[in-house]
C-alpha cells in the first residue's frame, strides 16, 4: 500500500522537535564522547540517547518500514526498496562537542531508494527544513513561518567565480581522498591567473544537511562533498530537489548519484546551474577512492 508522505512528514517534526529539546539540554563533556575511526571521528551519548528515542518512536509508529541510523549502522545495512528511514541523531556532532551552535536532527524517509520525505532541524537556532516530494519546500525558523524555498527568485549563476561554496574537510585526514581535497579546495580558491576558480568563498557549516539547505535555500551556490554518509544527506536530498536545486556526484559526469554513494555536490536552483556543475567537475584535482 502507498505510504502517507504527509503523515510520515507530520511524525517526524513531533520527533525532531523532541529531539531539539534533548540536545539542547544536553551537556556534552570529553567523558561522554567518544571517537570512531579517529580522533576527528566524535560520536556523543547524546548522539546514542537521541538515536534510540527516534527508532523507538519510528519503530512504534511504522514496524514495517526499515531503519538506517548513524549510530546503529552496521556494513552489512543495506538500503533496499522498502521505505527506510535514514537518521543522524546529531549532524553535526563535532560543532555540538565544541558549544558551536549549527547542527541538527536530521530524519528522512526513502521509498524505492529515493529520498522522498526530509525534515532537518536545529534547535539551537531554532531553523527547520521540511519537504515532502512533489510538494516543495519550506523553512521556517525565528523570522519565517513556513516559507517556501528558494527564499528569493534565483539569480542565474555564470561560472564558478561567481560562488559561494560549500566543502568540508570530513574526518579522513590522509591518504588519496584527503590529497583529492586538498588539491580541489586550492583549485576553487586560487586566482584565475595561476588555474584556479577564484570563487568569492569556502564555506563548511559542519553539517552536511544544513550545508545542502544552505543550497536549497539559495544561500550557498554549491556543495561538494565526499565521505559523508546517506543519513547526512537524505533528508536535505528532499529540500534541495523540491526547492528547484539538484543534487549529483562528484565526479564528471554523475548525473544519477545513489543516496548512499558518498560522493556528492548539491547545486542551487537557477538558470546556468549545468553549468556551474561541469565547471566544478573541472577543478576536482584526481579522483575519489
Ligand atoms: C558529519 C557532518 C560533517 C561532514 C562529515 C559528516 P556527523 O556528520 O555532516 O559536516 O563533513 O562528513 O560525517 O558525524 O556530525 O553526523
Amino acid at each position: 500500500s502507498a505510504v502517507d508522505l504527509q503523515e510520515v512528514h507530520d511524525f517526524l517534526i513531533t520527533i525532531a522537535h523532541k529531539a531539539g529539546d534533548m540536545i539542547t539540554t544536553a551537556k556534552p563533556t570529553a567523558a561522554g564522547s567518544g571517537m570512531k575511526k579517529n580522533s576527528a571521528d566524535l560520536v556523543t551519548e547524546t548522539d546514542q540517547a537521541v538515536e534510540k528515542m527516534v527508532s523507538t518512536s519510528l519503530k512504534e509508529q511504522y514496524p514495517d518500514f526499515q531503519f538506517m541510523g548513524e549510530e546503529t549502522y552496521k556494513p552489512s545495512d543495506t538500503l533496499t526498496d522498502a521505505p527506510t528511514f535514514i537518521v543522524d541523531p546529531i549532524d553535526g556532532t563535532t560543532n555540538f562537542f565544541h558549544a558551536y551552535p549549527y547542527l541538527c536532527v536530521s530524519l528522512g524517509l526513502t521509498v524505492k531508494q529515493k529520498p522522498v520525505v526530509g525534515v532537518i532541524y536545529n534547535p539551537f537556532t531554532k531553523t527547520l527544513y521540511t519537504a515532502i516530494k512533489g510538494q516543495g519546500a519550506y523553512l521556517t525558523d525565528p523570522w519565517h513561518e513556513r516559507v517556501r524555498l528558494p527564499l528569493k527568485e534565483p539569480e542565474p549563476m555564470q561560472d564558478l567565480s561567481h560562488c559561494l561554496v560549500a566543502v568540508e574537510w570530513g574526518s579522513d585526514r590522509d591518504g588519496n581522498d584527503y590529497q583529492v581535497k586538498v588539491e580541489t579546495f586550492r583549485r576553487l580558491c586560487a586566482s584565475k591567473e595561476t588555474g584556479g576558480a577564484m570563487v568569492h568563498g569556502i564555506r563548511s557549516l559542519g553539517s552536511a544537511e544544513l550545508n545542502t539547505c544552505a543550497v536549497a535555500a539559495g544561500m550557498l551556490d554549491v556543495y561538494w562533498e565526499s565521505g559523508c554518509w546517506a543519513w547526512d544527506v537524505c533528508a536535505a536530498w528532499v529540500v534541495l530537489e523540491e526547492a528547484g536545486g539538484r543534487m549529483v556526484g562528484c565526479h564528471e559526469g554523475d548525473w544519477e548519484p545513489r543516496v548512499d554513494q558518498r560522493r556528492y555536490m548539491a547545486v542551487r536552483a537557477g538558470e546556468g546551474q549545468k553549468g556551474i556543475v561541469e565547471e566544478f567537475w573541472g577543478c576536482v584535482q584526481g579522483r575519489l577512492e
